[in-house]
């Protein structure tokens, strides 16, 4: 099942929500390629723009919670840090041919990316709405 960016995910910032309407995309087109059975070269070219795109996000929303000065930035980069070096990992075994990618990797992603918005994101985003 493909992704959707919906309201309930919005944490009240506009750049943030369009990094994660667009991070939200880039899997989508990562879980097409793996449904319409693309090339492994594809794959791990979309898989590569995807993490990619992470990083750059990441950053980006590590900037913003230490621009309103979130107690709780520490743990959410170890998050980020931990999520980068598994989807880092996932790359590596589909580049040597130890993984085969399949709707077990997808879902990984896609539940971690849900989680990760509505579990942590939210929570700086909560933290920066009542300050
Ligand atoms: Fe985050
Ligand atoms: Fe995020």
């Amino acid at each position: 099942m493909k992704l959707q960016w919906t309201a309930d995910l919005s944490v009240s910032n506009d750049r943030i929500d369009k990094e994660h309407q667009r991070w939200i995309e880039l899997f989508n087109n990562f879980y097409n390629g793996i449904a319409e059975g693309r090339p492994k070269e594809k794959l791990e070219e979309l898989i590569l723009g995807m993490l990619d795109y992470t990083k750059y996000h990441f950053k980006s929303e590590e900037e913003y919670m230490r621009s309103v000065n979130y107690p709780g930035l520490a743990e959410h980069q170890e998050s980020h840090n931990a999520f980068i070096k598994r989807v880092e990992e996932f790359h590596q075994k589909i580049t040597s041919g130890k993984l085969i990618l399949s709707l077990e990797v997808t879902n990984f992603l896609k539940i971690w990316l849900i989680d990760h918005i509505k579990g942590s994101d939210l929570q700086y985003a909560r933290f920066a709405q009542n300050k």
